[in-house]
């Protein structure tokens, strides 16, 4: 007699699993519908990327100048060049390229951030 009851009982467990099983993939389909409205964010923040691999040389604004580094506040240089040196770096300096630590739209973002810090 005990047996049975303990049997019912994990057959109401089962039964109850199953079923928020299939109010789940209900919720995730509905949810899934409204995610892409929802990725379409900025790019990455150029600034956050200075901050965080540039300023040990260049410094905050630019300036610093440190190990040599150019002083970006007088840079000429044009976008396609910028990419090109922060993706490559430049031969026989201490800046070096940053394509295995930054991905393109990265490298895009700071490369447009930099522009800011001239005079
Ligand atoms: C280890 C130090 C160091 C780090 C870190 C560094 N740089 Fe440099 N950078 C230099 C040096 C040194 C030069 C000067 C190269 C030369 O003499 O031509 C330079 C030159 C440049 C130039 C060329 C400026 C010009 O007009 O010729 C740009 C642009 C630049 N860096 C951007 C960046 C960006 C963006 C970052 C971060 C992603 C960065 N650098 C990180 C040292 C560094």
């Amino acid at each position: 007699m005990k047996k049975a009851l303990f049997a019912l009982v994990i057959l109401a467990f089962i039964v109850a699993c199953g079923n928020s099983g299939t109010d789940k993939t209900a919720d995730s389909s509905t949810s899934s519908s409204t995610a892409p409205a929802t990725a379409a964010t900025d790019g990455p923040d150029g600034e956050k990327v200075y901050k965080q691999y540039c300023v040990t040389c260049h410094g905050v604004y630019g300036d610093m100048a440190a190990s040599g580094a150019f002083d970006l506040t007088t840079s000429k240089l044009t976008e396609e060049e910028r990419i090109a040196i922060v993706t490559n770096g430049r031969e026989g300096t201490l800046m070096v390229g940053f394509k295995n630590i930054l991905d393109e739209p990265k490298i895009k973002a700071v490369a447009e951030y930099v522009v800011k810090l001239r005079k």
